[in-house]
């Protein structure tokens, strides 16, 4: 086999997270204080691929870029590849066809989050060499994804794949394709031959169900560990605390009269004053705590406040207050330097200032 290349697909347009969304990637979301997308390229690293393209979309492709840069911080070299339309993953591929060249490949969607990450399975692509390795797992909502259907096989082992489809009205089986998979060459004649889906994209589903037709050894594998695709907030905060549950501790901040249970990060330069937190939990550098109660899964950016509060289960990104709560808040995302406290102006009522597509929860 010739050289192993990665391909990260970056681009989109991350509806399902608006407003964060609006300003900011979708892969750029922290996850336990770091990128989503990062997790991705280390994951490439990790696997000995050292050649990661990263496939960007032009309103995001510059953040994407400052973000990642040329990948020597993790041991890669990343080359960006500009599609100009999100026309589909397949339409990726070949957008991403001078990179590639006739190499074998690993592609992953940069809002995907895979435990463990793709040793294994690079491993199992160098020892087999079949055309094409798919990853699947059983989820409870298959008409969301990709879905395989397998053949029969013997207990122990998993049946060749006999079809997939994309987002299915009536899915045959619970079996969902994870956003990671391994081509050789053929997969861009077969996104070549393919045509638009309903959603006016080439789905790389129906360029893999073509290589299945044209008699290509398609291999499946069943994942073991966990897999999140982060585009909604549900599975944001639930890739959260998949994470963080993972986090050794470490506490380089300044700690005064307060407290911390169980595995926590205080990253340097933050302060924490009469504050109980109980992890597993982050607090990124600079960040200042005084007088609060932090819950677990709860991801503290850099330079954050908090004062007079209960936080839990909830991302915070870099810069956002929150001050002088009633409540306790919880499973809540706030975006760059968003602001949450009490006012101190009667009538005692709740007063906004929220951006497009918020969304705020009251009880
Ligand atoms: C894409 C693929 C789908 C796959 C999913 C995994 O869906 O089209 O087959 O199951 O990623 O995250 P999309 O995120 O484009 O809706």
């Amino acid at each position: 086999m010739n050289s192993l290349k990665g391909l990260i697909l970056s681009g989109g347009k991350g509806t399902r997270l608006r407003p964060i969304t609006h300003t900011s990637a979708k892969q750029l979301v922290p996850v336990a204080n770091k990128p989503v997308l990062f997790y991705g390229i280390e994951a490439m690293a990790q696997a000995g691929i050292d050649d990661v393209g990263i496939i960007i979309a032009p309103e995001t492709g510059g953040e994407i870029e400052a973000a990642a840069g040329d990948g020597s911080r993790f041991g890669v070299r990343i080359t960006y590849i500009l599609q100009h339309e999100p026309l589909g993953l397949a339409h990726a591929v070949l957008t991403a066809e001078p990179f590639l060249g006739r190499d074998a490949f690993v592609m992953y969607l940069g809002d995907n989050l895979l435990q463990g990450g793709i040793a294994d399975l690079v491993q199992a692509f160098r020892e087999h060499s079949p055309d094409a390795l798919i990853l699947l797992t059983p989820v409870p909502d298959p008409e969301n994804y990709g879905v395989a259907e397998l053949a029969d096989a013997p207990a122990g082992e998993v049946g060749r794949v006999v079809r997939l489809v994309e987002k299915p009205r009536d899915p045959a089986t619970d079996l969902a394709l994870v956003g990671v998979y391994m081509f050789t060459a053929p997969i861009h004649d077969a996104a070549r031959a393919i045509e638009p889906s309903a959603r006016g994209e080439l789905e790389i589903t129906d360029a893999i169900q073509y290589l299945v037709d044209d008699g290509q050894r398609v291999e499946p594998h069943i994942v073991r560990g966990w897999w999140k695709d982060t585009g909604r907030l549900e599975d944001m905060l639930e890739a959260n605390r998949l994470i963080l549950d993972n986090i050794d501790a470490r506490v380089e901040g300044e700690l005064v009269d307060s407290q911390i249970d169980g595995r926590v990060v205080v990253e340097t330069g933050a302060r924490l004053e009469r504050t109980t937190v109980r992890g597993p939990a982050i607090i990124g550098a600079g960040s200042t705590l005084a007088d609060c109660y932090i819950g677990p899964y709860t991801a503290v950016g850099e330079r954050c406040t908090i004062r007079n509060a209960e936080v839990e289960h909830s991302i915070l990104l870099e810069g956002a207050a929150v001050c002088d709560l009633d409540g306790r808040m919880e499973s809540s995302l706030l975006g760059r330097n968003v602001s949450v406290r009490r006012g101190q102006r009667q009538p005692r009522a709740y007063r906004f200032m929220v951006g497009d597509n918020s969304d705020i929860s009251i009880l």
